[in-house]
């Protein structure tokens, strides 16, 4: 079985002030206050995040600041680990544009492929440019059509997809998102 390190600081552009750590049961409150401050009527509800933290606990990251919660990543890996979910990256409005997202990013993207994951996903609402534009530089990029109500909101959604097996392959793509 893979086992998942929470990362270290080292390297990540972010100072000592950020520390990047696995959820804990006790983060739930505040990551519920988190996704209603960043995603309003799309966040998501304590049911989900209760059960995603029974899932997801070993791959759902967030990133202290100063004591604060300030931002996560969640992932969702398929039960054989070849596909793998983004399902949820933000950061608190006010620790917003100082590198919380690129380093959380940095630890999505090393877990998928610390599990062998073959294909990673995310979906991101068309007009996001400043997500877009995260995702795209780690080497996602968009997957078929825009899809229309995605989740069921009636907002229209693009499926972005890394392929890791071909970063593997001699003179794969790589991710420039470091
Ligand atoms: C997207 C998000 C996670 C980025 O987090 P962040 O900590 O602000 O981002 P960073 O400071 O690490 O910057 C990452 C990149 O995003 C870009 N960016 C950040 N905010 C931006 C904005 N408002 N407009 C345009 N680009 C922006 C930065 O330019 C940076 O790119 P660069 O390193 O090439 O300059 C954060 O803005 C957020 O939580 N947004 C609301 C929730 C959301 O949209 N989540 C994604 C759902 S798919």
């Amino acid at each position: 079985m893979t086992t998942i390190e929470a990362p270290s600081n080292a390297g990540s552009g972010t100072s000592d002030r950020d520390t990047v750590r696995l959820v804990e049961e006790h983060d739930l409150a505040a990551l519920e206050v988190l996704d209603k401050e960043v995603f309003q009527d799309l966040a998501y509800s304590k049911h989900y995040l209760r059960t995603f933290y029974n899932l997801f606990r070993k791959t759902w990251f967030v990133v202290d600041r100063d004591g604060d919660l300030a931002g996560y990543a969640l992932i969702g890996p398929d039960s054989d680990n070849r596909e793998a979910w983004l399902l949820g990256l933000a950061v608190s409005e006010r620790h917003q544009g100082h590198g919380l997202g690129r380093k959380l990013m940095r630890t999505a993207v090393d877990t998928m492929k610390d599990l062998g994951v073959a294909d990673g996903f995310i979906t991101v609402r068309p007009d996001n440019e400043a997500a877009f534009h995260l995702y795209e530089s780690f080497g996602f990029l968009q997957d078929g059509e825009e899809r229309e109500d995605y989740y069921g909101n009636g907002e229209r959604r693009k499926v972005l997809r890394h392929s890791f097996e071909v970063d593997a392959r001699p003179g794969g793509s790589g991710d420039a998102g470091a």
